[in-house]
This record gives C-alpha cells, structure tokens and sequence, in this order.
C-alpha cells in the first residue's frame, strides 16, 4: 500500500518574532522542516508533500526530494491540506498529515501510528497524549473508542474542558476518505479557519471508523510556537540523543554540554568529552577520544584518532591521527593514517600524508602532502595571489624547515630538504636542499659599538 504525507508548513509563526518562517528555525542545529523530511524520508514514504506559504522560498531552498505545493493564504490548517488536493485525491493509499512545527517527532512514532491505522482498520487516526490542561491544544472527543470528533481549545465548551486527551497535530488518514471530507470543511469556528482536525468529526458523521492513537511522550510531538519552545526542543532532543549513545556504548562525560546531531554516528568506546558541537552528516569511529570543545560539521572521523579544541568541517581524518589543540580544518580536507597536527593549524583542500607531522602554527591550503613529511613551526603554503589559488606539492620525506613560505604552484621533492626562513618561489629536486634567505654575517665586536653609541646618543639628549 503506497503512503503519502502532508507536511503543514505555511504558517508564519508569528510568536517567533522573526522574518524567517517559523520550520526554517533550527533545533539542534537543523531546520525543523527538515528534522520533519528527514524522518520521512528514513521511513521509506512514497511521496511527501510539504504546504508552503509564508516565505515559502526560505523553505523551498532548505528541502530536497518533495513536492512543494502553494498555500497563498493562510486560511487554516484543513485549508493547508485542501491544496494537495489535485495531487492526491484519486490516489489509493493511506496519507499521513503532520504539523511541520513539530521536528522532534520519531519514524518509530509515525510508523506506530499507521501500524496502528491499518490494524484496527480505520479510516482516520488521530494522534494523541494526556497534556496538562492548561495546554491550548485540540481534545479529543469520543464514545468508547471511536473518536467523534476534535474541539480547539478556542472552541471548547465548558463540559469538555476536564479532557486531557489532546490532539497533537499527526493524523493518518484513508486518502479517498481524506480528500471527500475535506471539501466538506467549514470556517464555522472561533478563529474563522479551515481546520484539518475537523475532518475527524465529518468522517465520524459519514459512518466511518475513526480512532485515537495514543502516545506516552509529550516531549516528542510538543510542537514550537515561539523561542522558549524552540529552546527547550533542543534541550530535549540533546538529551534523547545524548542518552541513546550513552546505551550503545559511547561515553559522553556531560550530557548537558555535549550537543549531537541526530544524523551523527559514533562508533564504540569512544568518548566525547565537554563543549562539543557534533553537527551534519558525522560520522566518528571506534576508540576515539573526542573533546574538550571540539565543533564538527560534516567530518568523517575513523577509529583511534584523537581530537582536542578543534574546529573542523567537510573533512576526512583516517586512524590513528591526533589533532590539536586549536586545529581548524575546512572544505574536503583529507588527513591520512597516523598524522600529528598540533597547536594553532589550519588546512583548507589538503591532502596530507601518512605519518606527516605540522606540530605547531602552521597554514596549509591548496596542497598535496605526501607520507612522512615534516612541516616546521610558521610553514605557510602561500596559496592565493589575490586572484588566483595554486598548488603547492611536498613530496614524501621532505622536511619543511620553521618559517619557511612555499609560494604556489610550487612542488618541493621527495626528501628535499628546505632550509629555515626561506620562501620557496621555485621548485626543489628530489634529495635537494633549498634555502632562500639573506646570508649571516657576523661583525666581531660590533655589539659593544652599539651599546656606546646608544649610550652617547642618551646623554646628548639629557643635556638638551
Ligand atoms: C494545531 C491543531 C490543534 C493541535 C495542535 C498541536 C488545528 C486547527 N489545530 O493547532 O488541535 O492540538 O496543532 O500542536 O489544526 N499551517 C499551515 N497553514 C495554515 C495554518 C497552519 O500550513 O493556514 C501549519 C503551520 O505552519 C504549522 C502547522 O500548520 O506548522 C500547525 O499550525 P498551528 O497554527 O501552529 O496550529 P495550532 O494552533 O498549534
Ligand atoms: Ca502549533
């Protein structure tokens, strides 16, 4: 049976304060729109439609692999879904509706709620938790276990105001049946709205079975109105996250101060210690010992590597490296087996060898580095001539001496040596040495015809 989803996300979300459509906020670093998509796509639906309309192009940007429908006005959320109207209606299948602002939402979660959908088989579904009543969600009305219907809490009576049992804004639904009682939808309430949730209450009156899946953790499906909420969504996913880890085996020494992203992958035994930001598409290995205040966006890390206050992106590191303190590589960096990088490093587009070394103060951009290389303290790979960015290769076995600038496109040989303090314009030859610097002189006794000149100068000027 095909599945489908509607992501309402066309509201503005006006309690964000904000310019940005209120999905594009992040949560943990993500976009709730796509924590959304993302748990979609992971459960394997066959179409996903997302409702844009307030700064839909800020959300278009953001979202791959759907099909974006137009919401010009934001009538309410029913009137949201009548805009998939055209692309859904004949189909056969089951569609699931989801509130766009509710990001932490699990597959597990949604695939419960078909499960559920489909076993009992009912026509509507509704998601739902006991809330605290002060919340201003929609309760769920009901004889036995159908379901009759979902009042909003603007719209309820005051018998109905003891019932804890609140929609939580993710439906499942028959698509047929979705898309007839839609069209029976009314604005007959106290926001003057389409409401999605009464299609609940008209797909009762038709006859059909309609039912309430409930869910334990309110934390999970929540919903984000403003920047308290959005705050707290992120405490609350670090802590999920956190805590999956912690039982599968990855030590994390302050759960409060470590912040992972919901896509990262850590291998076994390995540590994460404090101020960690782990964000993207990571994936860290095994026996790795990451932290203190590390921030990782997309870095591929394999196993034994050890990283310290460091700042790194879109970059490769293989076993065995250790990097740091105050490292910061970027853009498709790739460090090899077994590398030492040190204090105050940077590297941009590198490719660094096996067993290579850049223990301190050092930039390396633009460069191939071959297996075994020494690069002395203050190396510069001068990359950039204001226009233009060129290569610079060091072979395997050479030894960069301190201070020395490597002017690009510049290629030093295999075990070619370069002297302290030179820049390197030219290339140097295999077992060469190069050395590109003033000759010492030496002026015997010169120092102290200094110091009396320095003296005389003194007294000249006391005496005016
Ligand atoms: C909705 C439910 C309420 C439920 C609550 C759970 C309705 C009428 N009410 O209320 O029963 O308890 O969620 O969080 O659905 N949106 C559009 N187009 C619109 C209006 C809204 O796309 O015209 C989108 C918003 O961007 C948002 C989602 O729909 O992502 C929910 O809208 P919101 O206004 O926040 O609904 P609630 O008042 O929270
Ligand atoms: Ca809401």
């Amino acid at each position: 049976m095909k599945i489908y989803a509607i992501v309402l996300a066309a509201g503005k979300g006006t309690r964000m304060n904000s310019n940005k459509p209120k999905v594009v906020h992040e949560v943990l670093y993500k976009p709730m729109i796509n924590h959304v998509v993302d748990e979609l796509k992971a459960m394997g639906v066959d179409e996903t439609i997302v409702v844009v309309g307030h700064e839909a192009q800020q959300v278009i940007d953001i979202v791959d692999d759907v099909t974006f429908v137009h919401q010009k006005e934001q009538l309410g959320t029913g009137h949201a879904v009548l805009q998939a109207y055209d692309l859904l209606k004949d189909k056969e299948g089951i569609t699931i509706v989801l509130n766009g602002d509710a990001p932490l939402v699990r597959k597990e979660t949604l695939q419960g709620l078909i499960d559920y959908h489909k076993e009992n088989g009912n026509q509507g579904t509704v998601m739902s938790c006991d809330c605290d009543l002060s919340l201003p969600f929609g309760r769920i009305i009901k004889e036995g276990s159908q379901v009759t219907g979902i009042v909003e809490f603007k719209d309820l009576l005051e018998s109905q105001n003891h019932i804890t049992e609140m929609n939580v804004g993710e439906y499942c639904f028959d698509n047929k049946a979705l898309f007839e009682a839609i069209n029976k939808v009314t604005t007959n309430n106290a926001q003057n709205e389409y409401y999605i949730t009464d299609v609940i209450g008209i797909m009762n009156n038709d006859g059909l079975k309609v039912d309430a899946y409930k869910i334990e953790d309110f934390n999970e499906v929540g919903g984000i109105n403003d920047r308290v909420q959005l705050a707290e969504a992120t405490e609350s996913l670090k802590l999920r996250i956190n805590k999956n880890h912690l039982l599968n085996g990855i030590n994390i020494i302050d759960i409060n101060n470590t912040y992972i992203g919901r896509e990262v992958v850590i291998g076994e035994e390995t540590t994460i210690e404090p101020g960690c930001i782990i964000k993207g598409k990571t994936v860290i290995g095994n026996h790795c010992h990451i932290g203190p205040y590390c921030e990782f966006d997309n870095v591929t890390i394999k196993d034994n590597v050890e990283i310290k206050f460091s700042v790194i992106s879109d970059s490769i590191i293989e076993s065995g490296t250790d990097i740091g303190p105050y490292a910061r590589l970027r853009t498709q960096c790739h460090i090899h087996e077994n590398v030492h990088m040190g204090n105050f490093v940077e590297m941009k587009k590198a490719d660094f060898g096996k067993g290579s070394k850049a223990a301190h103060l050092t930039y390396i951009g633009d460069a191939i580095v071959g297996e075994n290389v020494n690069i002395g303290c203050g190396t510069i790979s001068v990359n950039y001539d204001g226009k233009n960015k060129s290569l610079t290769k060091i072979e395997d076995n050479a030894f960069i001496g301190c201070n020395s600038n490597l002017v690009a496109p510049v290629t030093v040989k295999k075990n070619a040596f370069i002297a302290a303090g030179s820049t390197i314009t030219k290339d140097v030859e295999e077992d060469a040495m190069g050395i590109a610097r003033a000759k010492q002189v030496n002026k015997d006794g010169y120092s102290k015809v200094l110091k009396e000149r320095r003296e005389k100068k003194f007294e000249e000027k006391k005496k005016g």
